[in-house]
């Protein structure tokens, strides 16, 4: 397997939001009350980012999907918490795909109740003519990142929630499904990490890229897929969090100055 960190030639169909676009007011969005207050703008309604979302399971079913008999499956790996609803949306997505290029259940022989046709409408369904197929299994895991002291310039990660990671890995097309990536040093370290379990692939698939510029150039590991790039602003909603709030929130939306003072808290 390749360096899979080495990113140079993946072209993106991302959408780019620039960092001079005017993200939408609040006011013409439906928001929860309890939170409207806290929010300053709207940056990627929730539709959008659902629409997105489709078309990026089409790529990646398009990547990995086959006509074998027995198509391998793919790992989908959920980043615990906030890639929660970025996960269930892929993974549905992604699961559609499969289930329109398959063909009914045999119907039950005729006369026959459904519940008594002696077998033959059971565990016949098949695919239909030149179907690609994408068989999906889903960990969950959480990252938790700290700085070795053996190394003291690279971050190191433990992987916390897999029984048998050997398992759940080896020999396995595996894609780490995550809602943001800023600077990507954690997610560089959960792949140096993760190369010891002998996939036979791993890539990454992000909702949003965010873009910090240091200098004059874009300092971020790029995710081989993502939904959006985005300007370098903190965003809640639609899974993520500020301080544990704002996962409930529908839209994807830029904090005001309340809400990080409504929520701020002291512990590190
Ligand atoms: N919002 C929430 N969590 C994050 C962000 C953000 O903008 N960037 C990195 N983690
Ligand atoms: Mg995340």
């Amino acid at each position: 397997m390749g360096d899979p960190t080495d990113l140079k030639s993946v072209k993106s169909s991302a959408i780019v939001i620039p960092d001079d676009f005017r993200p939408y007011p609040p006011g013409s969005f439906c928001l929860p009350s309890f939170y409207a207050k806290d929010v300053e703008s709207v940056l990627i309604p929730e539709g959008l980012l659902r629409d997105r979302i489709k078309a990026l399971a089409r790529e990646i079913h398009a990547k990995y999907a086959s006509t074998d008999e027995e198509p391998a499956p793919l790992v989908l790996v959920c980043v615990l918490k906030s890639s929660f609803k970025f996960f269930c949306a892929l993974q549905l997505e992604l699961e559609l795909l499969n289930t329109e290029q398959s063909q009914l259940i045999a119907p039950p022989v005729s006369g026959a109740p459904y519940h008594n046709n002696g077998g033959q409408g059971n565990g016949t369904a098949i695919p239909s003519a030149g179907a690609r197929l994408l068989p999906l299994l889903c960990e969950f895991i959480r990252v938790k990142s700290y700085v070795n002291t053996n190394s003291a310039t690279e971050n190191e990660v433990k992987i916390q929630g897999l029984a048998d990671p050997v398992e759940a890995f080896a020999q396995k097309d595996v894609l780490i499904v995550e809602d943001i990536i800023d600077s990507g040093r954690t997610m560089q370290a959960l792949l140096r990490n993760l190369q010891q379990y002998n996939m036979k692939s791993v890539r990454v698939v992000s909702m949003l890229w965010k873009r910090l510029i240091q200098g004059n150039s874009v300092s971020s590991f790029r995710p081989h897929f993502h939904g959006f790039e985005i300007p370098d602003r903190f965003v809640i909603g639609f899974g993520m969090d500020y301080n544990e709030r704002y996962r409930d929130l529908n839209h994807l939306c830029i904090i005001n100055a309340a809400g990080i003072a409504r929520y701020a808290t002291n512990q590190p």
